[in-house]
């Protein structure tokens, strides 16, 4: 029978099968996925595991936040979180095509996961040879992937780590759907709030500035974006919508007028979307009374914005995130 106490129960002897009394690694994003691994795990292995998660300064209001404090209290993982905000923010700095924000993001993150990674190897204790995916069943059948023997070779050229180091994965959600991978996050006791999260792009709010990244962007943008999910929240929105980006569009001024003065501010773009599988999607209809109390409360709250827009478009044409 399919249980969600079955599947912990046979996962984690596996995992203490596979680990034995070595050590292992896993890197946490504050998705569903990576923070389900890690919990399985850590209860297989205990402080055999350390988690890192890599805070690049591009996180929605309170993510890390829920991962240091809530991640941690609920399963009890060592977690290093290696603050990297002001790597990132000069990294990114003048970049506004959207390919490359993605390359740049992509490759700091490498490199700041592997000195995090060299880091706890370095420590004494026992040989740390595993590195935990959160990689679901999808994902395997997509990839044309079968047994698991992966073995995949760090990128030795940064980081200090040793030339031939290789990691075995331990991939415990190998054979599970997203919404069994949520049960079983449940049944391990892991936060609604992780559990029931929607998908959030890896290069986080880099992608949803239109224009180059600044702090100052990246802070006005969280603002909007904290409103607009709590707003959605409080209307019971979070299962009827699959996600809905929050863009700036920092590189366009409209006219407006506030109290007695014109301002020339930034328009922020709602893009609430249902969907799938985030292949297809259509733009949500979201209750006018709602959207006008996000608009609203954006408007007066949100310094230099003084216009909001709302994406009609399905996908295709238009993709989910703007870049
Ligand atoms: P698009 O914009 O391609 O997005 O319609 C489809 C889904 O993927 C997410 N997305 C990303 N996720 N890294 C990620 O981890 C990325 O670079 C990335 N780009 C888009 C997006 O949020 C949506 O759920």
């Amino acid at each position: 029978d399919w249980t969600t106490g079955n599947v912990i129960e046979e996962q984690v002897a596996a995992i203490r099968a596979q680990v034995g009394d070595k050590r292992a690694i896993c890197g946490l994003s504050g998705g569903v996925d990576s923070a389900v691994a890690a919990a399985l795990v850590q209860k297989a292995i205990g402080s055999q595991l350390t988690c890192v998660y890599v805070d690049h300064g591009l996180m929605r209001q309170g993510e890390t936040e829920q991962v240091e404090k809530d991640f941690v209290a609920s399963t009890g993982v060592n977690l290093k979180v290696v603050d990297a905000e002001e790597r990132f923010l000069k990294a990114l700095a003048g970049v506004s095509d959207p390919e490359e924000k993605r390359k740049i993001i992509g490759r700091e993150f490498i490199r700041v996961f592997e000195q995090a990674q060299a880091e706890i190897i370095a420590d004494e204790g026992p040989a740390v040879e595993f590195l935990v995916q959160g990689t679901l069943y999808p994902d395997v059948v997509e990839s044309g992937g079968g047994t698991g023997a992966a073995n995949i070779k760090s990128h030795h050229n940064v980081g200090g780590l040793p030339e031939d180091l290789e990691f075995q994965l331990v991939e415990p959600l190998r054979k599970l759907f997203k919404d069994e991978v949520r049960m079983v996050g449940q049944e391990l006791g892991l936060p609604e709030e992780i559990v029931q999260r929607q998908p959030f792009p890896g290069p986080g709010l880099g992608i949803r500035i239109v224009g180059d990244v600044t702090k100052e962007r990246l802070d006005l943008l969280r603002q909007a974006d904290a409103i607009a999910r709590e707003e959605l929240t409080a209307a019971g929105l979070d299962r009827e919508i699959w996600q809905c980006p929050v863009v700036l569009l920092a590189d366009v001024r409209s006219v407006g007028v506030q109290g007695d003065g014109r301002t020339y501010g930034h328009p922020i773009v709602l893009r609430p979307v249902s969907s799938e599988d985030a292949m297809t999607a259509d733009w949500s209809r979201l209750p006018y009374d709602v959207l006008s109390r996000i608009s609203t409360r954006i408007t007066n709250e949100v310094k230099d914005v003084n216009r909001v827009v709302l994406d009609v478009t399905s996908k295709p044409p238009g993709t989910i995130e703007w870049e």
